[in-house]
């Protein structure tokens, strides 16, 4: 197949809620990476498939084409077994910076490649860089040094990686086509198969933080990553996990690394505790090595000792003080009694308005921005008590950042309080 003409007849086909055949797939991947589907053709089939679905043997060819389109890595050389951890993306989830280093010091690598923050969620490489020193970007060779030497590497996807999904996610983005589970599910797996990894555990996040907003279309996604990943030969599992409520006591890029490094001192909120715990047992056990309690490198100091010496690796200072804002503001509570919720979109959003994500994938992050709640639903509030404390360098941004802080907590009675669990579900093959 060549031409435009050929693009047209596949988005017509799916238009009408036709299967593509192995070679349309193939070919459509392949021509869009190489310029030859043009942008306006590739948006009307994402959205297309947004509307009309994918069949499962149609998701995995366009994931095996995304592959295709880059680079494998190989793992397989590395004296120990790897794992790593997707999440789909949350608000205050540094689960990534305890978790990697926690893993590695039980005795299993962990090749973390990771993104920037677009939107209200946070990216892990945002975070990390707020580290003096500390940097994103390693080649193949400095990796497999790194995951030798220290067992665990935070690092940014280099452009070898699935460049069919680097261009079509960016097209998605502005084309309202990015919550489609075919899509989603693609993008993810692709960049998960590619790295090479041997087992994969995927934290499905659930709710208004989060871009599946009920659990049914968070399990349909679970559910076809898992099966991608088992076709694929990685030992794929899922939790569903609450993101109603942002994880933890902070979101933002230094002030999330801070409560990262408080959790591996052996501290830390117990709900970060309680998913990297959850996370760990789940990798370890993908990677064979269940008999090792994470916990207890949690209490020992190991999981510590491997943060600093990923950090190092990297360039970065681990004990060189934190970036902080130039300018706080308190938010005092309105009135007395048990905060009842806490919204995680709503919280994200100021941090993000606050100057700790970006709007355009080029724009600056500020390293000190952010919001910091000094309550979880649960705990009980006294008025004119600080509830919220917002950070960030530009006074401007404090305004936006309360309007959108306004709706997105309710103080009340502990019978009010919702029961949802952190850990809501598991997806196994
Ligand atoms: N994360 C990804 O990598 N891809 C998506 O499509 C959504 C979230």
């Amino acid at each position: 197949m060549s031409g435009a003409h050929d693009a047209v007849e596949i988005i017509m086909a799916k238009r009408d809620r036709g299967e593509l055949d192995d070679a349309q797939i193939d070919w459509v991947v392949d021509a869009y990476t190489r310029g030859d589907v043009a942008d306006e053709q590739m948006s009307a089939l994402a959205m297309a498939i947004l509307l009309n679905g994918m069949s499962r043997r149609e998701i995995s060819r366009w994931t095996d084409a995304m592959i295709a389109s880059g680079e494998r890595m190989d793992f397989s050389a590395l004296s120990r077994p790897t794992a790593d951890k997707h999440s789909t993306g949350g608000v205050g989830d540094k689960i990534t910076l305890p978790l990697a280093p926690l893993v590695a010091a039980c005795g299993v690598a962990v090749p973390q490649l990771s993104g920037r923050g677009l939107g209200h969620t946070g990216g892990t490489l945002d975070k990390l860089e707020a580290i003096p020193g500390w940097r994103a970007g390693l080649s193949n060779d400095e990796m497999m040094a790194q995951l030798e030497s220290v067992g665990a590497v935070i690092c940014a996807a280099g452009d070898g990686l699935a460049p069919a999904d680097k261009k079509l996610y960016a097209l998605r983005d502005v084309t309202g086509t990015v919550e489609a589970v075919p899509l989603i599910a693609s993008s993810i797996m692709s960049k998960k198969i590619a790295e090479g990894t041997g087992a994969l555990v995927l934290d499905v996040k659930v709710g208004t933080g989060a871009f599946m907003k009920d659990v049914d279309t968070a399990r349909e996604l679970a559910e076809t990553m898992v099966g991608l990943g088992t076709d694929a030969g990685v030992r794929t599992v899922a939790l569903l996990t609450d993101m109603s409520t942002p994880l933890g006591h902070a979101a933002g890029n230094a002030v999330e690394v801070a409560e990262s490094v408080e959790v591996l001192a052996g501290g830390g909120p117990d709900d970060v505790v309680e998913l990297t715990l959850a996370l760990a047992r789940e990798m370890l056990a993908g990677a064979g090595r269940d008999d090792v309690d994470p916990a207890d490198k949690l209490a020992d100091g190991s999981a510590m000792d491997t943060w600093k010496a990923m950090i190092a690796a990297q360039g970065g200072d681990p004990d060189a003080e934190l970036p902080t804002a130039r300018h706080t503001h308190e938010v005092p509570a309105p009135a007395s009694g048990v905060l009842t919720r806490l919204d995680a979109m709503a919280v994200g959003m100021a941090a993000w308005r606050l100057g700790a994500g970006r709007a355009r994938k080029e724009d600056p992050v500020q390293a000190g921005a952010g919001v910091v709640w000094h309550a979880r639903p649960g705990d009980d509030v006294t008025e004119g008590e600080p509830l919220f404390t917002l950070h960030t360098d530009d006074e401007a941004r404090f305004e936006r950042a309360l309007a959108s802080l306004a709706g997105g907590f309710d103080i009340g009675e502990a019978s009010d309080l919702d029961t949802t669990p952190l850990v809501i579900d598991r997806v196994a093959p």
